[in-house]
């Protein structure tokens, strides 16, 4: 595992960017894994800078989304694929047919078959881009007694609807249910780019590089069993988290 300390989360953004950039210059065809929420906000950003000053081109990139919200539809403004269109496709010269985001309408184990089928289906991603929970779920796949290995329907914990309140405008309106790619998925991605920050992270992310332990109330430990995983962390949260390099 490779950790990289930035100055700022701007910077690990940048960096982190970078990468996604780097990935699709090696491969014009990548099929890239790819996250919402709030801390992939300004990754994007910088890659339709680039997109726009041609420093990246997405025409032939595939993409697919680790997650969506049950009960939302894509037009719904708090839903994960209008977060994806309003956030970076619309912006880039992506096709859109080649970007898939999990329906959060209709039979959820319908949905969870098809994530399955689109993560691995002509190829697992080149890489997946994962933020972390403050419990460490990645991709939703949540803290407890388990993890579970194929894509989904996972239940929502008090911690995680507290977070995502934040964009909502009454907490009656956060659902409490997401279609997730499981843990099978995210590990099969060819390499791994997980970016954090803030203080509420520091937990996860100790548990991830403060040891060699592995469970499944730190989701994200399972990254460990990769062998191609890169953590971007800004200087705070690293000290925070007791890294040292
Ligand atoms: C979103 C996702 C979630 C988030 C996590 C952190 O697609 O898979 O696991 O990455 O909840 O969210 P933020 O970035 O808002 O702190």
């Amino acid at each position: 595992m490779k950790v990289i300390v930035t100055e700022n989360y701007q910077q690990s953004c940048d960096v982190a960017a970078k990468i996604i950039q780097q990935t699709i210059q090696a491969k014009a065809d990548a099929k890239l894994g790819l996250a919402t929420g709030g801390t992939p906000v300004p990754i994007y950003e910088a890659l339709i800078a680039m997109n726009k000053n041609g420093e990246v081109d997405f025409s032939q990139v595939r993409t697919v989304n680790l997650d969506e919200y049950c009960g939302l539809g894509p037009d719904h403004p708090q839903s994960y694929r209008y977060f994806m269109n309003d956030k970076l496709f619309n912006h880039v010269n992506i096709n859109k047919e080649n970007t898939y985001v999990v329906s959060g309408l209709g039979d959820p184990n319908a949905n969870a078959e098809e994530l399955e089928r689109m993560v691995f289906e002509g190829g697992t991603p080149d890489l997946q881009l994962l933020g972390i929970g403050t419990n460490g779920h990645v991709g939703f796949n949540e803290a407890g007694d388990f993890v579970q290995a194929k894509s989904h329907m996972e239940n929502l914990v008090p911690s995680t609807i507290e977070a995502n309140a934040r964009f909502f405008e009454t907490r009656d309106e956060v659902p409490t249910q997401a279609i997730s790619m499981g843990m099978k998925g995210i590990l099969a991605a060819k390499k791994i780019l997980l970016v954090a920050s803030g203080p509420s992270k520091q937990d996860a992310i100790r548990g991830i590089v403060a040891n060699d332990n592995i469970t499944p109330q730190n989701p994200a430990t399972f990254l460990k069993l990769h062998p191609d995983v890169t953590i971007v962390i800004d200087r705070e949260l690293a000290d925070l988290a007791g890294y040292q390099a």
